[in-house]
């Protein structure tokens, strides 16, 4: 790297870095050497104790640098100055994880599905991480292998709600269910640069997200619905997703992996 203010540690780039799974994946990265740009919607420089930044407090702590970049992924003409910013400040980009994303704002049957609520959360979980992702692959398609740290990587967050219906968030489901899609569509196109794509499914994990409905999972749980028997944690999704960052499975792109205690066991 010509300008040596640039790191030559490995640098991941994780939307929705902010909280929850996010976070969790932030900082198991940077545990194992990653140097972060963490992008978020919610920005409060002023708070300490939840947001970007209090995880670049948590990240500095761990000898790692952590970048705060503010950006709404479902606003495509912001992707180009957040990805340059990342790039102005550490010269690379090694690993992209799609992280961010939103359930809609209130469960409604799929009878009562709203347009509003089907724009909203396709705008950010299927359309928003799509180009942001075509942003980020052009430039690292872009690169030499000599400049790579690690092997470059994107590593899609889904859920098993690509796979598992659930009729009171049908746009949720849907939204994952094309991430998905994109996810193998990047792995097929980029495999040729020396890019691997994986995709993640994590399944009940306790965070924001699913706090509203904490009693209901807390019974299912409880009945048996998660083999594993307990919820979810964000450092079970950070540590997985470390595994696949480091490069240990050079040879398994487009390779989906489940983070849900077994929930995708077909049980009789
Ligand atoms: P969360 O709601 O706790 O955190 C999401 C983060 O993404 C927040 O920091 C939020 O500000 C940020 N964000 C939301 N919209 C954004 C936008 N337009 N631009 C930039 N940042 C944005 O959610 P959680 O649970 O941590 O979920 C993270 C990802 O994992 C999501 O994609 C979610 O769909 C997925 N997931 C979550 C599961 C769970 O049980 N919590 C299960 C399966 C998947």
């Amino acid at each position: 790297m010509a300008n040596k203010r640039f790191t030559k540690r490995p640098v991941a780039l994780v939307t929705g870095a902010g909280q929850g799974i996010g976070r969790g994946i932030a900082l198991e990265l940077a545990r194992q050497g990653f140097d972060i740009a963490g992008l978020d919607i919610r920005w409060d420089p002023r708070d300490g104790r939840k947001g970007l930044f209090e995880v670049k407090a948590r990240v500095g702590r761990l000898g790692r640098r952590f970048l705060p970049v503010r950006c709404d992924i479902a606003d495509i003409a912001g992707h180009d100055g957040a990805v340059e910013a990342v790039l102005a400040e550490f010269g690379r980009i090694d690993v992209l994880v799609n992280n961010a994303g939103v359930a809609p704002e209130k469960r409604r049957d799929i009878l009562e599905t709203t347009p509003a609520s089907f724009d909203r959360v396709m705008g950010v979980n299927a359309r928003g991480t799509f180009f942001l992702t075509q942003n980020v692959a052009r430039r690292m398609a872009a690169r030499t292998a000599a400049e790579d740290a690690v092997q470059p990587s994107l590593i899609f967050i889904t859920s098993i709600s690509a796979v598992t219906s659930s009729t009171a968030r049908a746009e949720y489901c849907l939204s994952k269910a094309a991430l998905s899609m994109a996810a193998a569509l990047f792995a097929h196109a980029l495999a040729p640069y020396g890019i691997s794509v994986f995709e993640v499914r994590p399944g009940i994990i306790a965070t924001d997200m699913t706090a509203p409905a904490k009693a209901r999972y807390d019974r299912l749980i409880a009945g048996g619905l998660v083999p594993q028997g307990r919820w979810g944690l964000p450092e079970d999704v950070g540590r997985a997703v470390a595994a696949l960052a480091r490069g240990d499975f050079g040879f398994s792109t487009g390779a989906v992996l489940e983070v849900s205690g077994g929930m995708n066991i077909r049980r009789l």
